[in-house]
């Protein structure tokens, strides 16, 4: 049974968003390493959420590593912004950008790492041939706009071949997993192979996020 450590990585997509400094400071002594920044266009998403300004804003006051999920159309328009906010990982969605390759340059080239986000309708094979290019791969286990929703099951099936394809072609990668991650999924999707592990609506909902994270840590 793999043991290893996964990363977690909170999304503040669950937090309130009125006392944000206060959320980051739960996920930072929580044993949390990364917070999770889910941005969203309400086009390529049904929904709405935060932009570059509101990543520099709270930057300063922070210490995790910032992984930036743009969940938007033509993510090409706006590397250079995500970057400058102060991001450190910056993944776009195969989806939503034609020119993929070109766009995964330009975010290395700001001197970030890249990642590419599928969503569950995406099969992992589409990757086969940029993935040496990568630094994470985010595979959604939930159709993305919202918080809250249950893991569909067949997604786990692609972590799994994600994590062949990887060892294969790139061991560095990270393989995230996004949507419906708690105490009862994440067995599973270390068993198929994730590296990190994004948690919103079980995080900020849990009376004792240190024990949660612990929890994600060991299962
Ligand atoms: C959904 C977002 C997720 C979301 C996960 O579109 O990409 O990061 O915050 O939330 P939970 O963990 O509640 O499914
Ligand atoms: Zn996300």
């Amino acid at each position: 049974m793999d043991k290893k450590k996964i990363i977690i990585a909170p999304s503040i997509l669950s937090a309130d968003f009125s006392s944000i400094c206060e959320a980051l400071s739960v996920i930072e002594s929580s044993g949390a390493e990364w917070v999770h920044l889910d941005v969203m266009d309400g086009f390529f998403v049904p929904n709405i959420t935060f932009g570059p300004k509101f990543i520099r804003d709270i930057r300063a006051g922070s210490s995790l590593i910032f992984d930036t999920h743009l969940m938007i159309h033509q993510p090409e328009n706006f590397i250079k912004d995500f970057a400058d906010s102060g991001s450190d990982y910056i993944t776009v969605h195969y989806e939503a950008s034609l020119h993929l390759h070109r766009t995964i340059q330009e975010i290395k080239l700001s001197g970030k790492k890249a990642g590419i986000s599928l969503v569950p309708s995406t099969p992992v094979e589409v990757l086969e041939d940029i993935l040496p290019e990568l630094d994470q791969v985010l595979v959604m286990t939930v159709n993305p706009g919202f918080g809250g929703q249950t893991l569909i099951p067949f997604c786990v099936d692609k972590i799994a071949k994600l994590r062949n394809m990887c060892d294969r072609k790139n061991p560095d990668c990270k393989i995230s997993v996004d949507g419906g991650v708690n105490n009862d999924t994440i067995s599973v999707l270390k068993t198929a192979g994730i590296d990190v592990a994004v948690t919103g609506s079980a995080f900020f909902s849990s009376l004792n996020p240190t024990e949660f994270v612990k929890i994600l840590k060991n299962r």
